[in-house]
């Protein structure tokens, strides 16, 4: 046979092939596809909100193709729950690019594994040990030595008198919590001393954050159309070095925890310290271990600092809530002290507040996407093994079938129903829902109603001087986790006596 035939002869076969899988599959509708690049060059930056827009012209269940992978996007409660509960096994996997395959040394962690007996083991590791009720209080003073540590400095900046009438960048303070809580709980470091100064870890620590975040990026489009890879070579050996660099400086940690537990002899409650001691009951390898600590930086650093931002622009936007929740700080802890964890039982307001932010602006409003492990139906429709699945988490929570008056930041609606965001009312899944949901909801609800409790009793917030609320940008950024696309400006006036701006330090 001739090249040129055997040339034809392959590309007939594929056509073929292709076409029966075509009337094999009902496929969900969406916006027409175009050959090679699918639907990749229609999608607009900000995913979740085209998907809206798609799912309002073809329906609540669309396909979308990224090259010739084929995604499906659902976007009401019951279909949410048809994937998230009734085909929840089937639609367990992860979809790794190539990016997160090498870092996770191809779902050695958590985040990255396909659902099967090793993600099983990790897990059972985070809920029976590394997120236990237990833990999550014995970590508690790091919690609220990080949020008195960003009180006394945002009022450090406010009275400075040459930022008399200056507002501040809000995420610059939410960024340093985050940042200091995740590392001490993960890594038991904080990389900044008393003067915010960082120290040489940190440094690298940082960088390796930034290289991961540059790297994972650079390949999203060949990512989609695997033969046209050739022409984006795999930065190979920037991943090599990449790898490298992070497993160096978390072995480093690793092994001073391993030498201050022999001086000790006592065993730190840290992420790393537990792992290293429960390496051996469930069989954890290093690769595990190393992929596990990085996998709660990943997921645990930015989401909790976008959801403080986010509500904190609705609280400016809505003095009547704002004021509404200081109220209630003022009358259950008074001005003689400072909030604790301990008080959010009695600040059913608060906790509605910090709820009300996680359904309107879920910081990541596609949730993570899921694959299809075998062919499935959703909603009457076919999703063939392989493929990707996502909720749209955002527009459910926006939905004004399952919410009354959606759009406007109302928390009373939580008083006046209870509804549960920890994956068990498909309306509000911040968090996601089923095998997968996150196991760190707890931890981050309690982060974040911390900071938010602790922002409303030490300071009322205003919008810059020259600046209407009306005038604050409620737009998201592009990406997976949606930052406010403008970082929020505010100006902040202490409320309370002065002597409870200091923070609370706790060395642990
Ligand atoms: C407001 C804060 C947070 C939000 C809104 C959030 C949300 C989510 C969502 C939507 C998922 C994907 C669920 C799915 O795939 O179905 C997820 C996964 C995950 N989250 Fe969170 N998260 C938050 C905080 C945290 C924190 C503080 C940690 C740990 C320190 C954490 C660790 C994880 C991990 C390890 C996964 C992967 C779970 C898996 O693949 O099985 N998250 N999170």
């Amino acid at each position: 046979m001739s090249p040129f035939i055997l040339a034809i002869s392959t590309i007939a076969i594929i056509l073929a092939y292709k076409l029966y899988q075509r009337l094999r599959f009902k496929l969900p509708p969406g916006p027409r596809r175009w050959p090679v690049v699918g639907n990749l060059y229609d999608i607009k930056p900000v995913r979740f909100r085209c998907y809206a827009e798609w799912a309002r012209a073809y329906g609540p269940i669309i396909s979308v193709w990224f090259g010739s992978t084929l995604n499906v996007i659902v976007s009401n409660t019951e279909l949410a729950r048809e994937v998230l509960k009734e085909c929840d096994q089937q639609l367990a996997d992860r979809h790794r690019t190539r990016s997160a395959a090498k870092f996770s040394r191809d779902g050695k962690d958590l985040i990255w594994a396909d659902y099967g007996p090793h993600y099983v083991k990790v897990r059972k590791v985070c809920t029976l040990e590394l997120f236990s009720p237990k833990r999550l209080e014995a970590l508690r003073p790091i919690r609220e030595d990080e949020v008195t540590a960003m009180v006394e400095s945002i009022f450090l900046h406010c009275s400075n008198p040459e930022n008399q009438g200056r507002s501040l960048v809000v995420r610059k303070y939410l960024g340093a919590v985050a940042f200091n809580n995740i590392t001490r709980l993960a890594f038991g470091k904080r990389f900044v001393n008393h003067e915010d100064i960082m120290d040489e870890q940190g440094h690298e620590f940082k960088a390796i954050v930034a290289n991961g975040l540059k790297l994972g990026a650079s390949l999203a489009m060949a990512e989609h159309i695997p033969w046209l890879r050739w022409m984006f070579p795999l930065e190979e050996e920037a991943f090599a070095k990449h790898g490298a660099r992070r497993d160096r400086l978390t072995r480093a940690i690793m092994e001073e925890h391993i030498v201050a537990r022999q001086k000790s002899g006592d065993t730190k409650q840290h992420f790393v310290d537990a792992l290293l001691t429960l390496q051996d009951k469930y069989d954890l390898s290093e690769d595990t271990i190393i992929g596990l600590l990085w996998d709660m930086i990943t997921a645990g650093m930015d989401t909790t600092a976008i959801s403080v931002e986010w509500a904190m622009a609705e609280l400016i936007r809505n003095p009547r809530v704002q004021q509404k929740a200081q109220e209630e700080l003022d009358l259950v802890i008074g001005s003689e002290r400072v909030m604790s964890e301990t008080d959010f039982s009695n600040l059913p307001y608060l906790l509605s507040v910090a709820k009300e932010a996680l359904r309107l602006h879920p910081p990541t409003p596609l949730m993570l996407p899921h694959r299809a492990n075998a062919n499935v139906k959703i909603g009457g429709y076919d999703i063939p093994k392989g493929s990707n699945v996502h909720v749209n988490v955002w527009t459910i929570a926006h939905d004004p079938v399952v919410w009354k008056d959606p759009e406007s930041f109302r928390p009373e609606r939580f008083l006046e129903e209870d509804v549960d965001m920890k994956g068990h009312d498909f309306r509000l899944l911040p968090f996601g829902a089923g095998r997968r949901v996150c196991p760190g909801a707890q931890l981050g609800i309690n982060l974040v109603t911390s900071m938010l409790g602790h922002l409303l009793h030490h300071f009322c917030w205003t919008p810059p001087e020259a600046m209407k609320v009306e005038e604050i940008d409620m737009l998201e950024n592009p990406g997976l986790v949606a930052y406010m696309r403008t970082p929020l400006q505010a100006m902040a006036t202490p409320r309370l006596p002065y002597h409870l701006y200091k923070r609370i330090a706790v060395d642990m």
